[in-house]
C-alpha cells in the first residue's frame, strides 16, 4: 500500500464526502523568530504519523494553533494550505486562551490522562476547575467540526486523549456523521483508570465513535474490561463492540507505523549528508571512531531517558575495557516544560550526565553527549545513520516510532542494533530488537553491552528482518487497514 492507493481507497469509501482530522496537536507551527517567521514541525510521534495519511486523502486537519504567529498567516476562516513548500491539504487552526490552554492541555491532557494511562509512577493530578475547562475546550473543537462539515456527509478522524469528550458532542449534533478516534497511548487497567473522578464521562465521550481505535490488542481488552466495570452498555467479546444508546462502537487494535520509503530514501539525500557532517563537527570527527549509542526523545519521563544514562553508566563500569569506544548521543526535545513534573526530569537529567561524565570521562573522550533542543528531520535521520545502536528504553509507551523509523533508516545499511523496551507497543511488531526491562538498569547494562559484542552478521540478519517487517506494515497499511474497517461497518449505500 503506498500513498496513492490509500488516496483511492479513501475517495472510494468517502465517495465525496467531506475528510476531516482533528488533533490538539498542529502538523505546522508558524513562530516568530528575528528573521520573520518560521514553519516548524513539532516533535510529535502522532503528528509524524499522520502527516502522510493526510497528504495522501487530502481533507482539512483541525489542530490547535499554539504557534506564536499562526495567527498572521491563516485566513479569516483561520484556515491555511499546508505542507508549506508543496500543499495538499488544510490545516484550520483553534485558538485558545492561556487559561484554556492551561486547564486543558497542561491540566487534564497531561497531568491527569498522560500519567493516568502510562502508569509509570507519576501521580495524576485531578481539577474539576481544569476538567470543565477540558469539557468546553472539546466542545470548541466540536463547533470547529461542525462548522468543516457544513451540511455535507464526513468522516471525522479524531487523534488521542485531548479529545476524549468530542465524539460525543459530534454523535449528539450530527448522527449521520462517522467517527473514528484513535487513541495515541496506552489504556490503562481498570484498577489504574478507576481513579478518575470522570471516568463516566470520559468512557461516555469515548463511546460516541464508531471505532476506536488502540495500538495493541492488550489496550483494546483493558478498554472493553474498564468500560464494563464502570459504565451502562452492553459489552460484545464476540464482536470487541460496545453499545451504549443503541449504535456501536467497535474497539480494534491498529498497530500505527511510518512511512518506510520516505525516510529510507530522504535517509540517502544530501540534506541528510549535510547534517549529518554538522553533528559530527559538533561532536567532534572522535565520536565515529567509537560505538554510537543513540537516542532521540522527546523529554518526558515515560520515555526511560535517566534510565538509560544509569545503565550506560554501569556497563562502563562493568566493562572498563571499553572506555573511550563507546559513546552515548541523547537527542532530547523540551516538551510541556510549563509542567513540574517535566521540568524536574530536565534537572534530573542535566545532573545525571554531568555526573556520569565526571567518573568517566579523559582529555580525549566524553562518554555522553546530550544535546537538547529541537531537532529538525534531517537531524533525526543523520542521528539514525550515526548510531550504531539505538536505545528505545521507555518506561511504557504506545508504539514508540523512533524504533520504527531508525529501521527504515537503516534499508542501505542494515546493520544497526535496536535496544527497544518490552512495554512499546513497537515490540510486538520488532521482535528482532534486543528487548529490555528499563526498570531492571543491571539487566539493560548486561543488554547494552551484549549490542557492543554482536557481531556484524547476526547484526544484519536481526535488522533485515526488521526492515520487512516495517516495509510490508507502513503507514499506509495502517490508514488503509481503518478505512476497511469503516468499509465493514458502513451501512449500504455507504457514506452518503
Ligand atoms: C504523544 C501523543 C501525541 C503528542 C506527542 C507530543 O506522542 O500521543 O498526541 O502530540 O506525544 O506531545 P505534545 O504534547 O507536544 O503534543
Amino acid at each position: 500500500m503506498d500513498a496513492e492507493a490509500l488516496g483511492q481507497l479513501v475517495s472510494r469509501i468517502a465517495e465525496g464526502s467531506k475528510f476531516i482530522l482533528v488533533s490538539n496537536r498542529e502538523p505546522w507551527l508558524h513562530e516568530r523568530d528575528t528573521m520573520g517567521i518560521k514553519v516548524l514541525r513539532p516533535a510529535s510521534g502522532m503528528v509524524t504519523a499522520l502527516e502522510p495519511i493526510i497528504r495522501a486523502t487530502g481533507g482539512t486537519w483541525i489542530a490547535h494553533g499554539a504557534g506564536s504567529a499562526d495567527r498572521l498567516v491563516t485566513d479569516h476562516k483561520d484556515r491555511i494550505e499546508v505542507p508549506p513548500e508543496k500543499p495538499a491539504y488544510v490545516l484550520k487552526r483553534v485558538w485558545l486562551s492561556k487559561k484554556e490552554e492551561n486547564g486543558y492541555y497542561y491540566g487534564i491532557s497531561n497531568q491527569t490522562l498522560w500519567p493516568l494511562c502510562h502508569i509509570v509512577y507519576t501521580r495524576p493530578r485531578f481539577s474539576r476547575e481544569d476538567w470543565e475547562i477540558y469539557r468546553r475546550v472539546n466542545q470548541r473543537f466540536c463547533d470547529a467540526v461542525l462548522e468543516e462539515a457544513g451540511s455535507d456527509p464526513a468522516i471525522v478522524f479524531i487523534q488521542d486523549y485531548h479529545l476524549a469528550l468530542l465524539p460525543r458532542m459530534l454523535r449528539t449534533a450530527r448522527p449521520d456523521l462517522f467517527l473514528i478516534h484513535f487513541w495515541h497511548i496506552p489504556w490503562p487497567n481498570c484498577e489504574a483508570f478507576r481513579i478518575l473522578p470522570w471516568g463516566e464521562e470520559l468512557l461516555d465521550g469515548l463511546l460516541g465513535n464508531d471505532i476506536l481505535g488502540f495500538h495493541i490488542q492488550y489496550h483494546c481488552n483493558n478498554f472493553m474490561d474498564t468500560v464494563e466495570r464502570t459504565i451502562e452498555s452492553r459489552v460484545d467479546y464476540e464482536q470487541f463492540r460496545i453499545f451504549r444508546g443503541g449504535r456501536p462502537t467497535h474497539i480494534r487494535s491498529f498497530p500505527i507505523s511510518v512511512d518506510f520509503h520516505q525516510i529510507a530514501n530522504d535517509s540517502e539525500s544530501q540534506r541528510t549528508r549535510k547534517s549529518y557532517d554538522r553533528i559530527v563537527k559538533e561532536l567532534g570527527e572522535g565520536v565515529l571512531g567509537t560505538t554510537v549509542y543513540a537516542g532521540v526523545d522527546r523529554i518526558d519521563y515515560t520515555k526511560g531517558i535517566p534510565e538509560r544514562v544509569k545503565a550506560f553508566d554501569l556497563m562502563l563500569k562493568l566493562h572498563p575495557e571499553i572506555h573511550g569506544k563507546v559513546t552515548l548521543l541523547q537527542l532530547a526535545a523540551p516538551s510541556r516544560t510549563h509542567i513540574e513534573d517535566y521540568r524536574d526530569i530536565n534537572d534530573k537529567l542535566d545532573d545525571l550526565v554531568d555526573e556520569v561524565n565526571w567518573r568517566h570521562q579523559t582529555e580525549e573522550w566524553t562518554p555522553v553527549r546530550f544535546l537538547r533542543g529541537h531537532h529538525d528531520y534531517y537531524t533525526v535521520l543523520a542521528s539514525y545513520k550515526i548510531a550504531d545502536i539505538l536505545l528505545v528504553t521507555s518506561l511504557h509507551d504506545g508504539m514508540n516510532l523512533v524504533a520504527k523509523e531508525y529501521v527504515s533508516a537503516r534499508k542501505k545499511n542494515p546493520d544497526g542494533v535496536l535496544l527497544l523496551s518490552q512495554y512499546t507497543g513497537a515490540s510486538r511488531d520488532l521482535q528482532d530488537a534486543l528487548l529490555v526491562n528499563p526498570y531492571d538498569i543491571e539487566q539493560m547494562a548486561d543488554m547494552m553491552y551484549a549490542s557492543f559484542c554482536m557481531d556484524n552478521s547476526e547484526r544484519a540478519e536481526r535488522m533485515s528482518r526488521m526492515i520487512k517487517q516495517v516495509r510490508r506494515n507502513t503507514v499506509y497499511d495502517w490508514g488503509a487497514k481503518i478505512m476497511r474497517e469503516l468499509e465493514k461497518i458502513l451501512p449500504t449505500g455507504g457514506v452518503r
